[in-house]
């Protein structure tokens, strides 16, 4: 897996030093009850892990899904997919939301999430990201927190993939163009009609 990867932006130890400071800032304005965090499922698995064992505030955990890059695809589709809404919605009622997820790219996801939340009787609904990319659509949409910025790259580890794989990798990094291509070939072979 090594092998696939370009250039490492975020080291295992950078984004540990950062996620220590970034939960002092969050526990210091982060209401100590009444909060749900809101992890993203699937890419704001390991963030959202790592995150919460750092707050010390009383908080309870739900989770919802989102998918807008399925399949190897290295931008999105446009079409965000939210599944497990009846949940989240039943537990943020009366609640303080910290939704948790990966990365801002186009905030289509975030947008969404919002919206869909926002009828279901929630106290507040806050947002906090890893990784903001550079670039317009991610920078005008306001999120709460960002652990870090990092250019407008496609960015495997740490909960993100490409085509599902990579998601277990400790640090953030870019893929080789030959591992996109290789990726992006599989999936064009899994889908020719037998
Ligand atoms: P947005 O809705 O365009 O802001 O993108 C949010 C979702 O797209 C993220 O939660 C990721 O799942 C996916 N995504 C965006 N950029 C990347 C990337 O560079 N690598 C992997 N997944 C990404």
């Amino acid at each position: 897996m090594d092998g696939d990867l370009d250039q490492i932006l975020i080291t295992p130890q950078a984004i540990s030093q950062r996620l220590d400071a970034l939960a002092l800032e969050m526990s210091a304005v982060l209401p100590g009850e009444n909060l749900v965090l809101m992890p993203v499922l699937t890419g704001g698995l390991v963030f959202a892990a790592d995150l919460m064992r750092r707050l010390p505030n009383r908080l309870t955990v739900a989770c919802v899904n989102a998918s807008s890059y399925a399949g190897a695809r290295t931008h999105s589709s446009g079409n965000v997919r939210l599944t497990g809404l009846e949940t989240a919605r039943a537990a943020v009622r009366g609640k303080h939301v910290l939704l948790v997820d990966d990365i801002l790219d186009t905030g289509l996801t975030l947008s969404a999430l919002q919206g869909a939340l926002a009828a279901s009787g929630a106290l507040s609904i806050r947002t906090c990201v890893l990784l903001r990319k550079d670039r317009p659509q991610a920078s005008a949409f306001p999120v709460d927190f960002c652990a870090f910025d990092i250019p407008d790259a496609f960015v495997v580890g740490y909960g993100l993939d490409f085509n599902g794989l990579y998601r277990n990798l400790p640090c953030i990094a870019t893929l080789t163009p030959q591992a996109i291509a290789s990726g992006m070939a599989d999936t064009k072979e899994q889908e020719k009609p037998a």
